[in-house]
This record gives C-alpha cells, sequence and structure tokens, in this order.
C-alpha cells in the first residue's frame, strides 16, 4: 500500500481501496518522506532493557491486535473518543483509515505528504516523526459499549460479555476521564512516535467529521514487563509486573477470547483506570510500612516471605508473634489468584504525570490498562482491593473505560471489518 491509498466505501457497503492519482513530483517527495531512520541501539544500564529503535512489530496478523502481547515499550499515549456521527458507514470508514494508516506508523512510515508540492495544500503527516524510526511503536484499537447498538446497526455483533463496569467501591471518578465509543493505545520506545501517531489518527478522526478526543493520557516508564523483560518500577518506587502474565498458554486461558465467530476469537477487553497517587502522602512513610502495603521489598521485589524478586509468595507464613508475614490487607494477597479463584489478568499499565495539581501537589499515578477475557475478572479483583487494600489510602481511581480489542485484522482487512459484513 502506497501512502497515499485510501478507504471508500463502495457498493453492497463494501470498503475498498483507491490510490489517489498522483504527480511526480509529489511521489518522489512522499517517498522521501517516508524513509525509515538508521537502526539505532541503545542500552540502558539493565542488559535485559534494551531499546532498538529499528524494531517494528506487524500491524497484521491472525492473533489478538499488537501491543497486548507485545513486550510493553516505554512510552504511551492513550486516547478515548466519541463517535460525533451517527453513521454506520463514517464508523466503518474511520476504522477502515485508521487501520490503514496504523499499518505505515508501525513501519515507521508516514502516513502521507508531509510537504505537499502545492503551496496552498495542508500537509496530511503533520512530519513530527520523521526519521525517528518505528520504535516499537504498536497502535492498539478499542471499541467501546454504546457502539454495539442498534444506531450502528451493531447491536448484534455485541461481544456477549461486553458492557459498561459495574460500580466498584473506591470508585471516584471524574467524568473527564471516563468513558468512550473508541480508543487508540499508542505504545513505542519514543514517546514522539506515540504523540505522533495518535496525533494523525485523531486528525483523520476529526477531519472525517466521525469521532472527537474525549480524554488522554500520556504515560511513561513501562509499569509492566513482558517474558525476558526486567520488571519496571511505578511511580511509589516498587517493582510492578513480577507476577503478570507471560506464557502463551496464560494468554490463551485468561486473555484472548477462545471461542465465538472469527470476529471474536482472539479479541480481548481492555480495561483502563486513571489511578492518581498521593505521592507527598507516600515520600512521608516508613519504607518498611510500605513494604508492607504491597507485601513485597522495595528495592529486590522480593516477597516478604523471601529474599529473591522470582520466588514465590507464602500467604501462610507467619511470623514469631503468629502475625502473617504478608500483611492481610497487603496488595499482593489481595490480588494474587490464590485470593481470587485462579483469576488472572493481563496488566499493561504506565505511569503517568500531569504536572502540578491546583494547590501545587504532585499529579501523577498510574495508567492502569489489563486486558482479559472476561470483564468480570478484572471487577472481582477491583472490589476485593476496592474494598480492604492498605493501598487505598494513597490512591484514587479517578477515570475509567472498557472497550473491546477485536483481533487483529488479515493483510488487507481493516480493525472490525467482520462487524459490517
Ligand atoms: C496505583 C495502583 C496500583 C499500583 C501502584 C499497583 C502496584 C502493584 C505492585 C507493586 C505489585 C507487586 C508486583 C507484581 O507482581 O506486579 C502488584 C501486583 C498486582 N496487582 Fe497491582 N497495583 C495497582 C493497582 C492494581 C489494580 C487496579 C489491580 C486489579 C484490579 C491490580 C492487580 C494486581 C495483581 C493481579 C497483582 C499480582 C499479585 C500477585 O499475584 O502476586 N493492581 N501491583
Amino acid at each position: 500500500m502506497t501512502n497515499r491509498d485510501m478507504w471508500y466505501l463502495g457498493p453492497n457497503n463494501r470498503l475498498s481501496r483507491r490510490g489517489l492519482l498522483l504527480g511526480a513530483t509529489a511521489g518522489t517527495l512522499g517517498a522521501a518522506a517516508s524513509a525509515v531512520a538508521p537502526a539505532a541501539l541503545a542500552i540502558t544500564a539493565d542488559p535485559q532493557d534494551t531499546v532498538d529503535l529499528s524494531r517494528q512489530y506487524d500491524f497484521y496478523g491472525t492473533g489478538g491486535q499488537a501491543g497486548i502481547r507485545t513486550p510493553p515499550q516505554r512510552h504511551v499515549f492513550y486516547m478515548a473518543f466519541d463517535l460525533t456521527s451517527g453513521r454506520r458507514a463514517d464508523l466503518q470508514v474511520l476504522l477502515a483509515r485508521w487501520s490503514g494508516a496504523i499499518a505505515q506508523l508501525m513501519k515507521g512510515e508516514t502516513i502521507g505528504e508531509v510537504e505537499p508540492p502545492r503551496d496552498s495544500a495542508v500537509g496530511f503527516d503533520t512530519g513530527e516523526a520523521l526519521r525517528l524510526g518505528p520504535a516499537s511503536l504498536t497502535v492498539t484499537v478499542g471499541i467501546g459499549p454504546r457502539v454495539f447498538s442498534d444506531a450502528y446497526g451493531l447491536a448484534d455483533k455485541r461481544p456477549p460479555l461486553m458492557r459498561a463496569l459495574m460500580p466498584l467501591p473506591s470508585d471516584a471518578f471524574d467524568p473527564y476521564y471516563t468513558g468512550g465509543d473508541l480508543s487508540l493505545q499508542a505504545c513505542a520506545d519514543d514517546p514522539q512516535v506515540t504523540y505522533h501517531a495518535v496525533r494523525d489518527l485523531a486528525r483523520i478522526a476529526k477531519a472525517t467529521g466521525t469521532a472527537a478526543v474525549r480524554w488522554t493520557v500520556i504515560g511513561f516508564g513501562r509499569a509492566s514487563a513482558g517474558k525476558g523483560q526486567s520488571t519496571p518500577r511505578n511511580l511509589l518506587g516498587f517493582r510492578d509486573g513480577t507476577r503478570n502474565i507471560r506464557e502463551d498458554a496464560e494468554f490463551d486461558r485468561f486473555v484472548w477470547i477462545s471461542d465465538g465467530p472469527d470476529w471474536q476469537r482472539h479479541g480481548s477487553y481492555q480495561v483502563v483506570r486513571k489511578i492518581k497517587m498521593n505521592i507527598e502522602n507516600w515520600d512521608t512513610h516508613r519504607v518498611s510500612d510500605q513494604n508492607n502495603v504491597f507485601g513485597r521489598h522495595k528495592v529486590s521485589g522480593a516477597p516478604l516471605t523471601g529474599t529473591k524478586e522470582s520466588e514465590q509468595p507464602d500467604f501462610q507464613k507467619m511470623d514469631a508473634d503468629g502475625t502473617l508475614v504478608i500483611p492481610p490487607t497487603a496488595h499482593i494477597r489481595l490480588a494474587a489468584h490464590e485470593s481470587n479463584d485462579g483469576i488472572r489478568i493481563l496488566r499493561r499499565s504506565y505511569n503517568y504525570t500531569d504536572g502540578l495539581s491546583e494547590v501545587g501537589l504532585l499529579d501523577a499515578g498510574l495508567l492502569f490498562i489489563s486486558y482479559q477475557n472476561d470483564p468480570a475478572h478484572f471487577e472481582a479483583l477491583q472490589a476485593r482491593l476496592g474494598a480492604s487494600d492498605a493501598l487505598n489510602s494513597y490512591i484514587s481511581h479517578i477515570g475509567s473505560a472498557i472497550f473491546y480489542i477485536p483481533p487483529a485484522p488479515a493483510e488487507g482487512s481493516y480493525i472490525g471489518e467482520a462487524f459490517f459484513t
């Protein structure tokens, strides 16, 4: 596909691609503009934490969308949208155009001309990612509960478990960070690459009159680890992602939808929570108290019942006084699958900061993102955490949304195509 191919709605509501006619000069300029930066390899102090800016992932495939199983990159730009058009065809065209554009962005290419030859023309691609490389970019597209309705002729395509999340203890939502009809989770190892991707995809949504930005969070410092990656830290200073899902069998069991028609299989449900941290308060506490909040040691990440991060926590172990070493209200005790009928979720969170609050405090926290094949799994964990977690004194859930994540499109198709047939 060239960077000027577009999706058009043809007869029988089938979408087809058509290359726009281009002058020779414009074609040359487009090709030059989309050149990928030379391979660049940055190695941090941790040999397990390398960044290869030339690394690229496939958008098309036969399994789940990229950005779920993909080892977490270092930056996220998350954006939720409201549909502004009630027309099913507009939604269909937007998903198709987003898909074509994302496939190019993930290759490190532009999505159109940056500097059109005609003086009066507006650039199609805004240009700030030129020569930055693919930087492991993934853009994961989500569809909110309201979209699966008669209004868009999609009521019969509603994934069986798709619904609004039930109210949970400790919900303290600001409507400004809640809900949405569509979402983009752009992750990459260069923040400017994520920014460019979401900015230019939002421009397409706006230019087509189909969707408008609802809320957004920019995050950094992955707060979760994939297979072979070392465990990073959240803004409370603790290793986050130690006992996360990593193996294929666990993904099959807990993350991917495994039954139903093709358009459901390898789909997943994404839950997003904007969780604000009371950082100044946390910082005044003794580290031993902080360790008890999580049930792990701050520096090593080891459970309080052990000395190595990789050790399994012993939730039964008592100290000499007969009290549980991992306290009853410790975050890991309440969230562990051992306490929740074996339930597990994939966490793929990021730290975020919004600068300072209106009273001059650090305004920061965790953009918690989880993937599961049943939203009730998230609800079960959060019901328990929201009621008793020692961490609740230092956090509040100020934003929340749920999206269905369709499977990756096959080459030549687009996200959600099966909904429209
Ligand atoms: C700001 C909010 C949160 C922070 C700072 C946080 C931090 C942590 C940390 C440091 C760990 C221990 C290391 C690890 O195994 O990853 C952990 C574990 C875990 N967290 Fe959270 N978490 C937060 C919110 C949540 C939420 C909302 C959920 C789900 C509803 C959740 C579910 C889990 C699970 C399932 C584990 C693994 C427990 C285990 O099996 O040992 N966390 N979290």
